[in-house]
């Protein structure tokens, strides 16, 4: 390294990553510098490509460099995105994802669906690579939400290809068997059915696997916990009480099974069910609160229509809302994987 690209690191190397609360260079974020005259060239790669702070890390960077490292008067930066691998799951599963991310709730009904389909389509069109499961077995609602009805995946190699909409590759119990006869299946099998959504699908590699799953703490949510190493999850609650209450058994569930709790969605806020319960229940339990989602009819029509309104009405405020939620979600996966993989966070794996 010349003399300048080493003083252009140390000055970079004050500059603090907004989120993750350490510098860029010891983040392995700044690459492929070069001088150019007066102009210091070099990459900045994001940890997520839904990150909407590339205004902050620009500011930070002028103010890091112009003025203090002699003969550079300005910056030239490129932007990249590379999801980190979480090591809790590389190499235990086999399949190529990098983050394993589950939605869930105490109480039914809350929006765990939506959230979860909102959520991944916001990722993707950022352009992430993501995945998204329909953990509940018994009651598939993604075919309907994602817009795919009983589409039917094709089988290649033994291996089924996921649907895909929005971006989004996805696989649901609701895509193999027909609407009108419900699957009926006990523990061990529940078991073997989630498990089968991960293995007998081949899904390429991933940035993101969401999984959706069914209300409560009974089998699914156990055994999805038990099988696979999963990154964080997502509490959805609504705001009223009884609810809530609920949230609190599933946040607790979660714990002592150590799956970090990425926090807490508040979803149907507004005059009906009241707003601030969620936000009360993470301060309370000392987890993140990740945002809140009014209720808005247009949620449910998106729903029931199966075009999310993260990417249907995004000037919506709730479709506002998913798109903040799902930037939050985004940054708080990075944290976490970035206790996991105790100091890496970028990959040095793929
Ligand atoms: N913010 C919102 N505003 C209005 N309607 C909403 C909102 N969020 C979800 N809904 C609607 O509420 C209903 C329940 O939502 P959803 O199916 O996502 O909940 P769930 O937690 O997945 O339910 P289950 O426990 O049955 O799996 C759906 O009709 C959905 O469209
Ligand atoms: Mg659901």
């Amino acid at each position: 390294m010349t003399d300048k690209n080493a003083q252009v690191m140390a000055a970079l190397s004050t500059v603090i990553e907004p989120e993750l609360h350490r510098d860029i260079v010891s983040l392995n974020m700044v690459r492929d510098l070069q001088i150019d005259g007066s102009t210091a060239k070099f990459t900045i790669v994001l940890t997520t490509p839904a990150c909407p702070l590339k205004n902050v890390f620009l500011d930070r960077c002028n103010a890091a460099v112009i003025g203090s490292v002699e003969g550079i008067t300005s910056l030239d930066i490129r932007w990249d995105a590379q999801v980190p691998t979480d090591r809790k799951i590389n190499g235990l599963v086999n399949v190529p994802m990098r983050s394993l991310i589950a939605v869930a709730s105490g109480k039914g009904g809350v929006g765990k669906s939506t959230v979860s389909t909102n959520l991944a389509a916001a990722l993707a069109y950022a352009g992430a690579r993501v995945g998204l499961i329909d953990g509940d077995i018994l009651n598939p609602n993604l075919p309907t939400m994602t817009g795919l009805g009983h589409g039917h995946p094709a089988v290649v190699n033994n291996k089924m290809i996921p649907l895909e909409a929005y971006g989004i590759k996805i696989m649901s119990t609701g895509f193999l068997t027909s609407p009108d006869k419900p699957m009926i299946l006990r523990g061990p099998m529940l078991h073997g059915a989630i498990r089968q959504l991960f293995t007998d699908v081949e899904w390429g590699q991933l940035d993101y696997m969401i999984v959706d799953l069914p209300p409560g703490t009974g089998d699914a949510p156990l055994s999805l916990a038990q099988s696979f190493p999963l990154t964080g999850v997502v509490i959805v609650t609504q705001p009223q009480d009884v609810a809530v209450s609920d949230a609190l058994r599933s946040i607790a569930m979660f714990e002592t099974l150590n799956v970090p709790v990425l926090g807490v969605v508040e979803n149907m806020a507004g005059d009906f069910f009241g707003q601030g319960g969620g936000e009360k229940l993470a301060q309370e339990r000392g987890v993140p609160f990740l945002g809140r989602i009014p209720l808005n009819a247009e949620v449910r029509i998106g729903g029931d229509y199966g075009r999310p309104i993260v990417i249907n009405l995004p000037e919506n405020p709730a479709g506002k809302a998913f798109q903040q939620l799902a930037e939050t979600v985004a940054a708080r996966i990075s944290m976490v994987m970035l206790q996991n993989n105790d100091v890496i966070p970028l990959n040095v794996i793929g």
